[in-house]
């Protein structure tokens, strides 16, 4: 039996927090794929959906079970339509936990899926996009916390911002 999971996430932008999560859980399953949520049409943030799958993708260019791929609407409705096995999170703190628990429940609920939490690595637990966006706006070094792309992506958006 092939096992599929989803990797789902905002990922503006993959940190190597994901990265992490992504690899452990390619060798664990079959199959991944990483899911950008969130309307493309409405999307706010640093990056563009568009923008985020192409960081992602070029990411996980060596991990040949890992696709990407993008869903505006319930993630279950996603899963359920291409016959995944299991969702993947990682959990850095009782504060994720907490997060997450009711969305795993209310998946679970709603269609029967599972979710696996993968405990985050503790070099990676203070890492998230919105902290890493922060830092770097304020002129702060995070280039070890992402993707050495994404950090470049990241610098050159800030550069581009009108000041
Ligand atoms: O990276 P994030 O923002 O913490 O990820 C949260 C995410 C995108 C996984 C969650 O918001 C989600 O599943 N969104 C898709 C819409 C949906 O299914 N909502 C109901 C969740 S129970």
């Amino acid at each position: 039996m092939t096992i599929t999971a989803v990797c789902p996430g905002s990922f503006d932008p993959i940190t190597m927090g994901h990265m992490d999560i992504i690899t452990r859980a390619s060798s664990q399953f079959d199959e991944v794929t990483v899911v950008v949520t969130g309307n493309p049409h409405k999307s706010s943030g640093m990056f563009t959906i568009e923008e985020r799958k192409e960081l992602i993708r070029e990411a996980v260019k060596s991990l040949p079970n890992v696709k990407v791929d993008h869903w505006a609407g319930l993630l279950v409705d996603y899963t359920t339509a291409h016959g995944i096995n299991i969702l993947v999170k990682g959990l850095r703190t009782s504060l994720d936990y907490e997060y997450e628990l009711p969305m795993a429940q209310m998946n679970r609920r709603l269609t029967g899926i599972d979710t696996a939490f993968f405990m985050t690595d503790p070099k990676y637990g203070y890492i998230s996009s919105t902290l890493c966006k922060e830092v770097t706006i304020y002129g702060g070094d995070v280039s070890d916390m992402l993707p050495e792309h994404v950090a470049e992506a990241m610098r050159e958006k800030l550069t581009a911002r009108p000041k």
